[in-house]
């Protein structure tokens, strides 16, 4: 079993929103990242404004740094609405000189830089930000430098992460569904025509076999349904063909053999040995008719156009072949009383199927030495043109084809009034069907002594072939 190839539907839909869902859900998280490391900047800078007021109120005292800051001062510091903050002053050898001791120390601080670190931590079980920061105290001799750290909770931040969320998340999780939505929209309506087109194929009846409309149909499969339409129209061509060879052939069988069985009641009814025998050798030749017309039906069928995949050619020398043939004519030549020759020369290989070709001479042969006059000539002729056409001619004697007839003769069933020959009028059918089964050429000339025809069947040049 073949895999089922997704629906082009599908492949689109994957295609389109796949890509377009990534890069959304990347940008989603690209502007969650980005305002929130903004926003956690702006309160990182002012936890550090909180440290260097707390650093201002350092004093130094004697031997060391002093904090002198009252109650009154550090809750106007430390207070917020949302958050706790704490404070921890340490001295440069490591003295906390006020503040909550517990708050987190930094992992390092470069001694020789007043750069401040931000980290994060716990304080009282609860998760917080800290900056730590060496600052400068005193002035002159009494100067020095203490390590302040201001800590604070993390409600705010917390809180303005979440409103970033909602206010980035929510419009694009809306810009998803709606580019989504948009996307299937789209491709559903792209392949609107494509849809119509198998809603026209599949509700056609089988007997239709009329173009499908290609008005509507987009540039990208018009030249499938072109080729669609290509093909209907040999089918049709086929059906066609076969229809009417069908109704020929009932109406040309038909008659024999209603004539056949009469003949055979009479033969039956007929008491006298000696008539009944003549009767008997009359039924042999409708039989013997009956049979020459069945075997010329099936060979038009097996010729017709679509046989051209069953051709087996073969590079054959059409010189030999014909004289062959034509020598096998000879006692019936001599029987119709037709002076039957050949004109040839060297060998002139076409590509051919041998049981066809053998099948079109006959044709050929059987009309010249049917239709000649007594006494007449008929000449078979194998010649090679210059750029390497082989070309095989039948003169004969017989009346001249008249030139609004010389296309019609090949038609089948076709044959001239006024004839008194016996024939169906296949031959010549069978002919023109062979010939262009081998990409031949039947020309039909006045012969050139004045008197008959020239039947001419020109072979393309075996280069030409496939
Ligand atoms: N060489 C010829 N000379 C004169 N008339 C011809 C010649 N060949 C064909 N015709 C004419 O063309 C008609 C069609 O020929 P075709 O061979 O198709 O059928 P047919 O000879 O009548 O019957 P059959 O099926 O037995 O061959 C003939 O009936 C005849 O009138
Ligand atoms: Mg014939």
């Amino acid at each position: 079993m073949h895999p089922v190839e997704p629906s082009l539907r599908h492949k689109l839909l994957a295609w389109l929103l796949g890509p377009l869902l990534i890069l959304l859900v990347l940008d989603t998280a690209f502007t969650y990242w980005t305002s929130v490391s903004f926003s956690n900047l702006a309160h990182d800078r002012s936890l550090h404004e909180i440290a260097r007021e707390v650093a201002l109120h350092v004093k130094p005292n004697g031997s060391g740094p002093r904090l002198d800051l009252s109650p009154a001062a550090e809750k106007i510091l430390l207070v917020d609405q949302d958050d706790r903050v704490f404070y921890k002053v340490t001295t440069a050898g490591g003295a906390v000189i006020g503040g909550d001791p517990q708050v987190p120390a930094p992992l390092k601080l470069r001694p020789d830089s007043d750069k401040p670190a931000f980290y994060g931590g716990t304080l009282h079980g609860e998760p917080v930000r800290v900056v730590a920061a060496r600052m400068p105290f005193g002035e002159g001799a009494a100067s020095g430098t203490v390590i302040v750290q201001v800590a604070e909770t993390l409600n705010k931040r917390n809180r303005l992460a979440r409103d970033i969320l909602a206010s980035v998340v929510v419009p694009q999780l809306i810009l998803i569904v709606m580019a989504t939505l948009a996307v299937y929209m789209g491709v559903s309506r792209g392949l609107g025509p494509l849809a119509r087109l198998e809603r026209a194929v599949s509700h056609r009846s089988h007997l239709d076999l009329s173009p499908i409309d290609v008005r509507d149909v987009p540039g990208e499969v018009r030249p499938l349904v072109d080729e669609v339409n290509e093909l209907m129209l040999r089918l049709g061509k086929t059906l066609d063909f076969q229809n009417r060879f069908i109704a020929d052939a009932a109406h040309q069988l038909k008659t024999p053999v209603a004539g056949l069985k009469t003949q055979i009641e009479l033969a039956l009814r007929e008491p006298e040995p000696e008539r009944a025998r003549h009767s008997l050798a009359q039924l042999y030749v409708s039989a013997d008719r009956l049979s020459r017309l069945v075997r010329q039906l099936l060979t038009l069928a097996r010729n017709e156009p679509g046989a051209m995949d069953a051709l087996q050619l073969k590079a054959l020398d059409l010189n030999a072949f014909a004289l062959e043939i034509s020598m096998e004519w000879a006692p019936q030549a001599i029987k119709h009383g037709v002076d039957l020759g050949f004109e040839g020369g060297g060998a002139v290989i076409i590509s051919a199927e041998p049981d066809r070709l053998r099948e079109l001479i006959n044709n050929l042969i059987d009309n010249a030495v049917r239709y000649s006059r007594q006494g007449g000539r008929v000449t078979v002729a194998v010649a090679q043109a210059a750029d390497g056409q082989g070309q095989l001619s039948i003169s004969d004697d017989g009346p001249s084809i008249p030139p609004e007839e010389r296309t019609r003769i090949f038609e089948r069933f076709h044959r001239l009034l006024g004839g008194h020959t016996e024939g169906s009028g296949l031959g010549l059918a069978i002919v023109s069907e062979i010939a262009s089964l081998h990409g031949a050429r039947i020309t039909l000339e006045e012969d050139l002594d004045g008197v008959g025809n020239t039947f001419s069947v020109i072979f393309p040049p075996r280069a030409a072939e496939g």
